[in-house]
């Protein structure tokens, strides 16, 4: 059975990639390719609706597609806890379509994000740096606001992380009470970095992405589960087993 998928944000950075993908992937059909001019008629027909636009367009990229009955893949970044809780509301009587939103395709930004969840429970200090190509129009990185919003679930018995002195602007954003620090730089493409600190050590989780190859892997998986999706599923870590628990070592 051939999966049709529409792209929109088909003239980007990752829709270029998407489309290419899905072009040379067996079992797929690239049926439409919407851009900023486009009408979101175009998309209708579909299967699927893959969405990576702007965090200010993603929403009504999604609206549309579900009411037209298209399942939905989002790679856009900027879905907040609030606005994916809206979401998943509006999807509880639905049994015929699901969204998959996945802040990062990268496998190893995943397993970046599941070891610093897992590490969480032993380190009271914890601040996150986040980097990316001066061109990013949201800060935090949404893979940044994951990281902590799973490293301040994995400490829920232990308390909140201990971060002084967050009345200071430089002292960055807080998310779930893990500091946040965003730098926008030319040549870089994605870059974050956990750093952890306890008695007598510190503990840096990095993970520095080189190519938007690195997406490839993490975007086949979710295209596969999507079609299935049902609700809302957040990250790739749901649809990929990586064999960790975080927070089950606290
Ligand atoms: N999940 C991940 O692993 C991952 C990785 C990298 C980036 N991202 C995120 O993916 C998103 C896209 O990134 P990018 O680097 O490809 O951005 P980009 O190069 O700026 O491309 C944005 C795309 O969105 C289109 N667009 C803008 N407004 C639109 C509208 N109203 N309707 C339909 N299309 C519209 C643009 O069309 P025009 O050409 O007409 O302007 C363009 O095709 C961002 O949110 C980024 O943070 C996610």
């Amino acid at each position: 059975m051939t999966t049709r998928v529409a792209v929109i944000g088909a003239t980007g950075k990752m829709g270029r990639l998407v489309c290419g993908l899905i072009e040379r992937t067996e079992g797929y059909e690239l049926v439409a390719q919407l851009n900023s001019q486009s009408s979101l008629d175009e998309m209708i027909g579909a299967d699927i609706a893959f969405d990576l636009t702007r965090p200010g367009v993603s929403q009504s990229v999604v609206d549309f597609a579900l009411d037209h009955g298209l399942h939905v893949l989002v790679g856009t970044s900027g879905w907040s806890q609030d606005r994916i809780g809206s979401l998943a509301h509006r999807l509880a009587d639905r049994d015929d379509v699901g969204v998959i939103i996945i802040p990062n395709f990268s496998i190893g930004s995943v397993l970046a994000t599941a070891f610093s969840a897992l590490a969480a429970s032993f380190y009271d200090s914890i601040e996150i740096v986040e980097a990316h190509q001066a061109g990013k129009v949201d800060s935090p990185s949404g893979t940044a606001v994951r990281t902590a919003e799973l490293i301040g679930a994995a400490r829920a018995g232990r308390g909140p992380v201990s971060a002084p002195h967050t009345d200071q602007r430089a002292r960055g954003q807080q998310v779930s009470n893990v500091p946040v620090h965003s730098l926008r730089l030319e040549g870089l493409l994605a870059r974050q970095d956990v750093f952890l600190g306890g008695t007598g050590e510190t503990l840096t989780i990095s993970h520095n992405t080189l190519s938007t190859d690195a997406y490839i892997q993490g975007i086949l998986l979710a295209l596969a589960a999507t079609r299935e999706a049902r609700g809302v599923t957040v990250g790739l870590e749901q649809i990929v087993d990586l064999g960790l628990s975080p927070g089950a070592a606290a």
